[in-house]
């Protein structure tokens, strides 16, 4: 085995396999081939059991796929992992039946060579579904045309018709394959499905007639009965309960609640019609598998001498039209046997016994090979037309084989004699091609070939197969002979022939101790997976497989197609003998091994973790039982023998090549240099390696895993430093940002200032030159050039007006007016004093007012008229200079009732001498009175006065 060309991958998911590498602990190793302890069966099982728990059902050794049944939906099937698993290498991705199919399938296109994939392991162990989860992987993931579609649909539908005809309920599995089953898919250039092909191998017939308890017959009848519409049961006479008919109740459980007949008789309808059945061909299809159960139900009583008699006449009349043969022929035929002997014809009538074997010998024949018209006709339809596809000439071939792994029982007999037979041959082809494709590569290379012990099981298969001494050929001879054979004279026959094998014994041959385990009608083989007893009861009888000759004759006259087909008239007039079930199945399985030998193939080894069909349980006796007998320790045996584990140059160095300072963080030269630069560092001694052309060959798994380890602590030391660097780069980063962004700021606001300010300076050389302009043309008329002078002028006489206005009435200074305002400073200087004169009234009190009318009176009397008068103007008047109080009391009471309106204190001047001497004047409402003080000197009543004087006159 090798691993094949990598594949880039592209998506971030994928668990490597030596990344998983640092997880064994816990989920173990993904290939058992890293298992330290390669040869200890118990560590084998430990690590299946650790994977197992954490759901990893898939565990390769080397690239054979180790498969344990979940029992239990898994999401690992979605087309999402379907597309992981495209174009990817073994080591890049977890284990999977898909990185199994998708290298077959890379593999056959890009070295355009047929290749294989062999399922094995035992009932219920999951083959089915392996090999069916493979088709859906191919039918997903391949090039797709309408044309390929329809194949794809026939490919994937030949499944629900062949298992509703060769599967069945058993003890170990609801659904348990009766047949191998090898299909090869077609692919063309471009890699897409174009045509298919299946060989069926060894029908389990005698489930026809009998079943075990607990176990079921075909699919088929139950999902006619279950399924059928009315009217089609009506037409083939059958009623709907099985329990009506004798085959189907042999082992009481027609009906399971884990199968669903009714729905999956849907599923098998619709899949005929997709494989290429008209109604009429589904019609006498299904007339055939009712003529089987009412063959089942054909009874016989003994008449007086002991012969046989049909007592069920109506099932005869059924049988008759169904398999459309004449009924009286077809009676006669079922109680008489016809002997042909020196030319004559004997007849000789049955035996109850008898007749009872020849109807069950007949369901079963009809029923077989019906099965086997069913597979040509499926083959028919999946056949490669060129026609359909045309100008794509070359196709390559990929098979997928899910045939019954090695079966030991507590009663193991001819079937299990078949069964075991053909896994000693595909272990012997295991063998084989895996030492082949080993050696190829070690010679590819360039590493000498060490060597490898392993156990030739060649001296097995010949125990079996070798002609006139193999244990086939003497049973042949048995089946053949004239005279009494049976079971017991062959047993004797072999015994005598085969004494001194030593992969063979009897009870006879053993020795002593040995003698105890072995009944008188059983013989053990030595099988390469461990020894099986069986037993030869029934040997003969199924190896002769004997249909009686008038039977045979009636179902070649039959004229239901499908009958007439399988029954041909030459084997009538044939005389040799036909080949006993033994030699066919020798010669079909010597077929196989041509196909197989001539492809490349992969192994996928099914196990299953309990007899209970139980999710998470695993029952170690039982899974301990099947490693063995699936040999897969010695699958590891070989694979082990020489190198646990290799890798090319380029992805071993691309791993570690942190572990060594001058690979780290780049090596420049040839990746084979740098990877012995790489283990001289890490101290590789000479036997723990080896250097291929291309490859890496490591012999212990402990030297990969210390590898592994010191990559876990580098990695761990490179995460700190980096913690640490992308730290400070992270601040640095950080403050970088806010100086650029401060810097940003800084140099917008910058641009922005500097731009205002040569705007400001474009305005004021724009303001200035205007101005100037206007200063020029201040004397023309308003004109666009002094439009922005005068304007300002205005404004800037009105803004200083403003700013200068007088302060009161007496104030009379106001800015000069530009000639153009002349008029309006006029009017404004007008408005002003207005507004002040009118707000300088409003505040005038009325004692004020009453100053002022007496101020103006005082104007009209002596303005111009008094030399001192201006003088005197802004001396206020008061009412009296002498308040009453300073008034003698005599005085005012002389003058009774006479208000004082006005007195003031004056000097009398003597007209001698001029003594000053004080008096008071007093004015009344009538009166002028000088007064000493308390005395009146004079009183002058106003109406006496006749004028005026001034003082100056
Ligand atoms: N990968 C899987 N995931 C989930 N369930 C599975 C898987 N494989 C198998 N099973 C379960 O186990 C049952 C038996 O599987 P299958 O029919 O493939 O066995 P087999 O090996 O073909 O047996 P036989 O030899 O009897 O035909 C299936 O019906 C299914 O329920
Ligand atoms: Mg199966």
């Amino acid at each position: 085995m090798k691993f094949r060309a990598a594949g880039a991958g592209s998506d971030g998911i994928r668990i490597t396999m030596e990344s998983a590498l640092t997880a064994r602990d816990r989920v173990g190793v993904q290939d058992f081939v890293l298992l330290e302890n390669f040869t200890s069966e118990a560590a084998f099982i430990e690590n299946l059991r650790k994977r197992f728990k954490e759901n990893l059902i898939y565990t390769y050794i080397g690239s054979v796929l180790v498969s344990v049944n979940p029992y239990k939906e898994l999401e690992i099937y979605s087309k999402q992992h379907m597309e992981r698993y495209r174009g990817v290498s073994f080591y890049e991705v977890s284990p999977h039946l898909y990185a199994i199919a998708d290298n077959s399938y890379r593999s056959l296109r890009m070295e355009r060579k047929d290749q294989c994939i062999l399922i094995s392991g035992e009932s219920g162990a999951g083959k089915t579904e392996a090999t069916k989860k493979i088709l859906q992987y191919y039918a997903v993931t391949c090039p797709a045309s309408q044309q390929v579609e329809t194949v794809k649909d026939r490919l994937l539908q030949s499944n629900p018709v062949l298992e509703a005809f060769g599967n069945a309920k058993t003890l170990r599995n609801d659904n348990s394959s009766r047949f191998g089953k090898y299909m090869d898919v077609q692919f063309d250039y471009r890699g897409a499905p174009v045509g298919g092909h299946i060989l069926n191998y060894l029908l389990e017939k005698s489930r026809v007639v009998h079943q075990n308890h607990g176990e079921r017959n075909f699919h088929i009848f139950y999902q006619l009965l279950e399924g059928g519409e009315e009217d089609l049961l009506r037409r083939l006479g059958l009623e709907k309960s099985p329990q009506q008919y004798h085959y189907l109740v042999k082992g009481q459980c027609a009906r399971v609640s884990s199968i669903n007949d009714k729905n999956d008789w849907k599923i098998v309808r619709r899949a005929l019609t997709i494989i290429s059945f008209n109604d009429s061909e589904v019609e006498d299809l299904l007339s055939i598998v009712a003529s089987v159960l009412h063959l089942g139900n054909v009874q016989f009583a003994a008449d007086e001498q002991g012969n046989a008699q049909v007592t069920t006449e109506n099932q005869i009349k059924y049988l008759a039209r169904l398999l459309a043969v004449e009924g009286s022929v077809l009676r006669d035929s079922l109680i008489h046997k016809k002997i042909i002997a020196k030319g004559e014809e004997l007849i000789s009538p049955l035996n109850l016994e008898q007749a009872a074997y020849a109807r069950d010998a007949l369901a079963k024949a009809i029923y077989g090979r019906t099965f086997s018209w069913l597979v040509n006709k499926v083959n028919k339809s999946l056949a490669y037309k060129e026609g359909e596809f045309p100008g794509w000439r070359s196709t390559t071939v990929l098979g997928l084989l899910d045939i019954y792994g090695f079966e030991v029982f507590q009663h193991n007999s001819f079937e299990q004699f078949c069964i075991n037979y053909c896994n000693e041959k595909l272990q012997q082809l295991f063998i084989e091609l895996t030492l082949k494709s080993e050696q190829e590569e070690y010679e590819s290379e360039g590493i000498a070939w060490e060597p490898v012990q392993y156990f030739n099981n060649k001296i097995i298969c010949d125990l079996v197969e070798e002609k006139f001494k193999g244990i086939i050929s003497i049973l042949d001879e048995e089946c053949l002979r004239p005279g009494d054979a049976t079971d017991t004279t062959f047993l004797e026959k072999l015994e005598e022939t085969v004494k001194n094998h030593p992969h063979f014994l009897t009870h006879k041959l053993a020795d002593q101790k040995t003698r105890k385990s072995l009944g008188r009608e059983e013989f053990r083989l030595l099988h390469y997976a461990g020894e099986v007893t069986y037993s030869v009861a029934g040997f003969l009888d199924k190896n002769n497989d004997l249909l009686f000759r008038n039977l045979k004759e009636t179902m070649c006259n039959s004229e239901n197609p499908i009958i007439n087909q399988c029954f041909d008239r030459t084997e009538l007039t044939d005389k040799k003998r036909p080949e006993t079930a033994a030699t066919q199945f020798k010669n079909s399985l010597s077929k196989l091994m041509e196909i197989l030998m001539s492809k490349e193939p992969s192994y996928i080894r099914c196990i299953k973790p309990n007899d209970a069909k139980q999710a998470d349980r695993f029952d170690e006796v039982l899974i301990r039982h099947q490693v063995k007998y699936l040999g897969l320790m010695e699958n590891l045996r070989v694979r082990r023998a020489g190198f646990a584990y290799r890798r090319k140059y380029e992805v071993f160095l691309q791993r570690y090549k942190s572990l060594c300072p001058e690979t780290w963080p780049t090596w420049d030269g040839r990746p084979h240099d740098g990877v012995a630069v790489l283990v001289k560092h890490l101290g590789y001694k000479p036997e723990e390696y080896k250097m291929g052309r291309t490859k890496i060959f490591i012999r212990f798994p402990k030297t990969l895993f210390a590898t592994e380890d010191a990559l876990e602590v580098r990695k761990q030391s490179l995460a700190t430093k980096m913690q640490a660097t992308w730290r400070g780069f992270y601040r640095r980063k950080k403050f970088l940002h806010m100086k650029h962004s401060a810097i940003t700021i800084q140099s917008w606001w910058r641009g922005t200032l500097g731009r205002r300010k040569a705007a400001k300076k474009k305005r004021a050389v724009e303001t200035i030159r205007r101005f100037i302009k206007g200063f020029i043309y201040r004397n023309y008329p308003r004109c666009p050039e002094n439009e922005y002078f005068l304007d300002y002028i205005r404004f800037s006489f009105l803004m200083n007006l403003k700013r200068n206005l007088p302060k009161n009435v007496l104030d009379k200074s106001w800015p000069t007016p530009p000639p153009s305002l002349c008029e309006a400073s006029q009017l404004l200087r007008q408005l002003c004093m207005q507004n002040m004169v009118w707000s300088y009234c409003k505040r005038i009190s009325p004692e004020w007012k009453q100053q002022l009318e007496q101020k103006v009176i005082a104007s009209e009397i002596f303005k111009g008229k008094k030399d001192n008068y201006p003088q005197s103007v802004p001396r206020l008047f008061i009412n009296t200079r002498l308040g009453n109080e300073e008034i003698n009391a005599k005085v005012l009471q002389a003058l009774e009732n006479e208000a004082i309106k006005y007195a003031v204190p004056v000097i009398k001047y003597d007209r001698k001498g001029y003594k000053a001497r004080a008096r008071q004047l007093l004015l009344t409402q009538n009166a002028v009175v000088i007064v000493e003080e308390s005395k009146i000197k004079q009183r002058i009543d106003y109406a006496n006065l006749t004028g005026r004087c001034c003082a100056s006159e």
